[in-house]
């Protein structure tokens, strides 16, 4: 009989064969395909190229071969540009919300106040978090009505969720006073305004907790991705934990509970290494794009002469050297005069289009959101809406319910503004708009 190795005899296994990378240079290459590629750039990533390594990136944020991820650079390098404690890569800005949520501790018996113009994820992730979501008004900000979030307060409200919505940045000081006196938890959707400010301090860091989106739509991009930011280390856990199928806090992922409330069953929100390098190259270019973004829009808006003498109503900014700057908008006295001006700008070459097309299916005003007004949920108990912990009223959900919202939006004019735009761009747009408004709106 041989001796076996546990008795110091030979292995009978001496080395197997090692799994190839899974992810190589094959993947890279097809990701570089997707860029048509000058001679400088091919020769740049000839040189990364030339410094190839047999083993190939690791993929996944944790058990990180060098200790530090890119993920974990990612978020260290979130906080130092937002001037936040802690930051959470997620996979999305539906993700970053709902982790929000769960983390504030929304859940059944609750009441969150969203407003009826914002992408329908942020009211869709409160009904997901089995909590009920009351829709309020916006103002002629076109960001949530800080007099309708009071109106709305009822005592099963736990939070707020003010989004700054095409780049207007909400009354972040109003709210904040509301939460305040209503002890209300307050969680920013900053998904339209990665980067922006109000009042000299970032969005996403004047409340609880902020939620940024890396869509391939929005101001930093990842192709998917997201990010929760917040100051507070239990709300940072609990978000972290949801976020990691409740695999919970590191570095000791197996530790028992230290605090009670951070150990819970989650989903998987990760974010993955690859579109971590992506979200910190976009860090590192985000705050030059919102400055130019900024000045544009203020060029724009100074250039705009029909402001002062053809009555134009320009939407209200809560800062006017906030914001993210993407946007300008105003507002016609008619829908029927919104849709002209609308023509006549984008005739003129203006980058105009309206908010409101009532025949149009979009998920940015509540009146389409059938899901939420005709209370669809994906088993038959019809949970949160017949939860037997909520003790409140239902909101009368109706396509009418906030007025106000409606015809705002379907009065609005919003003009896109472009970082890339020379003066000369703004002053041609400006002219634009005071032609066409001296046309219609005199
Ligand atoms: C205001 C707002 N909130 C949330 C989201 C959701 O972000 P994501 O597409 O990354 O899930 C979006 C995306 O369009 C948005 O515009």
């Amino acid at each position: 009989m041989q001796t076996l190795a546990i008795n110091g005899g030979p292995r009978a296994v001496e080395k197997l064969t090692p799994e190839p990378p899974k992810v190589g240079l094959e993947e890279l290459a097809e990701i570089i395909d997707l860029w048509p590629l000058s001679h400088e750039a091919k020769a740049g990533i000839n040189r990364i190229l030339d410094a190839e390594s047999p083993a190939g990136p690791h993929m996944f944020r944790y058990y990180h071969p060098d200790g530090e991820s890119v993920v974990d650079k990612a978020e260290q390098e979130f906080c130092e540009l937002f001037g936040c404690t802690y930051a959470l890569a997620v996979n999305s800005g539906t993700s970053a919300l709902m982790a929000a949520y769960v983390a504030c501790g929304v859940g059944p018996g609750m009441e969150v106040i969203v407003p009826g113009y914002t992408f329908f994820a942020t009211a869709a992730t409160v009904v997901a978090a089995r909590a009920i979501p009351v829709i309020a008004e916006i103002d002629d900000s076109l960001t949530i009505d800080p007099d309708d979030i009071a109106d709305k307060i009822t005592p099963q409200t736990k939070a707020i969720a003010p989004v700054h919505m095409a780049g207007f940045a909400c009354d972040m000081e109003a709210i904040l006073e509301i939460a305040r006196e209503h002890d209300l938890m307050v969680i920013e959707d900053c998904c339209q305004a990665d980067g922006g400010w109000y009042k000299g301090k970032r969005l996403g860091t004047w409340g609880d907790m902020g939620c940024f989106s890396f869509d391939a739509y929005k101001l930093m991009s990842s192709g998917e991705g997201g990010m929760v930011c917040t100051d507070d280390e239990m709300l940072y856990v609990r978000a972290q934990s949801w976020h990691d199928t409740a695999a919970c806090w590191r570095p000791d992922r197996y530790a028992r509970e230290r605090m009670e409330g951070e150990l819970f069953c989650g989903e998987n929100y990760r974010l993955s290494e690859v579109q971590g390098a992506i979200v910190r190259a976009q860090l590192r270019k985000i705050d030059q794009k919102i400055k130019h973004l900024i000045a544009n829009r203020n060029r724009v808006r100074d250039g705009i002469s029909a402001d002062e003498f053809l009555g134009l109503q320009m939407a209200r900014d809560n800062d006017p050297d906030g914001g993210a700057g993407t946007d300008i908008a105003f507002f016609c006295p008619t829908a029927e005069k919104t849709r002209q001006v609308i023509e006549a700008l984008q005739a003129e070459g203006v980058p105009a289009g309206g908010i409101y097309d009532q025949s149009v299916r979009d998920w940015h005003h509540y009146d389409h959101w059938e899901h939420i007004l005709e209370q669809k949920t994906p088993t038959t108990e019809g949970c949160p809406y017949t939860c037997p912990y909520y003790e409140g009223q239902l909101p009368d959900y109706s396509e009418d319910m906030c007025p106000k919202t409606l015809d705002y939006l379907r009065r609005t004019v919003r003009v896109s503004i472009s970082a890339s735009w020379t003066p000369q761009d703004c002053a041609a747009v400006s002219a634009g708009i005071n032609k066409v408004a001296a046309a219609f709106l005199l």
